[in-house]
């Protein structure tokens, strides 16, 4: 598929069109200065099943977001703050996004999205290490980092199949196999998805550049932070499983200023975090 016709197709796709009203909402009153916690709680209480989704997950002890027990909406807003909620709105709403997928695809899909709950956990974990400003901005990258494989499984199921076949006859990295059948990889098409949704810049450039984060003018840390839980996800196995491990850049590393013995106890973290996360926003149905 030509990366117009992936265009044409990403703007046409109406499962993948449509994130939730909430969401654009939201994005609308945060950027009207009027806009106060009353307000932007008020949109969100409409739609009761993401509110109770929103509360449970902020709650959670694997997204943290207070010491406290949430138990309201206006009260979330009041110590997430504007962009936090709107990240954590995202994030709860994602999944119910794509669906309809062929029918032997669905553990394939099921791999995708649990080892981006790890990269999602991933990044939190090393946004709060390194005391990163934005860590559920982080989380949110973290599990669209990979989106491009989703969007592809929806539209280009034939291509997608080929790349899978590459990869274990040839023990190719994903993006090396979609480079060879298609001359682009899922970066390229999470970017697209990212523009289509109006995403923020950071979260595009981060998707768009997660396995080369020198090649990222802007935003090196957000880029470095999911590039480091990429790999640390592929390493500890979480969801994908037998993928190549990609490398670990070290100037990353060096940017964010991982120390080496920082990394044993965010290990550990990460695979203790992620059954949880798993179990809660991807529950076996
Ligand atoms: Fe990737
Ligand atoms: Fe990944």
């Amino acid at each position: 598929m030509d990366k117009d016709t992936l265009w044409n197709k990403i703007k046409k796709m109406s499962e993948l069109s449509t994130l939730p009203e909430v969401y654009t909402k939201i994005a609308e009153l945060i950027d009207d200065p009027r806009t106060s916690a009353a307000t932007l709680a008020s949109v969100i209480s409409r739609d009761q099943v993401l509110t109770a989704k929103l509360l449970r997950m902020a709650s959670s002890p694997f997204y943290r977001a207070s010491a406290e027990k949430i138990t309201s909406i206006t009260f979330a807003v009041a110590i997430l703050g504007f962009n936090a909620t709107k990240n954590l709105v995202l994030s709860a709403s994602l999944f119910d996004l794509f669906h309809d997928f062929e029918k032997d695809f669905q553990a394939v899909v099921r791999s995708v999205w649990e080892h981006s709950i790890a990269c999602a956990v991933g990044s939190k974990i090393i946004a709060q290490y390194i005391r990163y400003k934005q860590p559920e901005e982080m989380f949110v990258i973290g599990l669209l980092h990979d989106i491009g494989k989703i969007v592809e499984l929806q539209i280009m199921p034939k291509e997608f199949r080929e790349i899978i076949n590459l990869t274990s006859d040839n023990g190719l990295l994903i993006k090396d196999a979609e480079e060879q059948i298609l001359g682009y990889t899922h970066s390229y098409v999470g970017k697209l998805l990212g523009k289509h949704w109006n995403l923020s810049p950071q979260i595009i450039n981060s998707v768009e550049f997660h396995h080369s984060p020198e090649e990222a003018n802007e935003f090196q840390i957000p880029v470095s932070i999911v590039h480091i839980a990429d790999v640390f996800s592929h390493t500890l196995e979480l969801g994908e499983v037998n993928s190549k491990i990609p490398i670990l850049n070290n100037k990353s590393c060096e940017l964010l200023e991982l120390k080496v013995s920082m990394i044993e106890p965010i290990l550990r973290e990460l695979k203790r975090e992620w059954k949880d996360a798993v179990a809660f926003l991807f529950p076996v149905k």
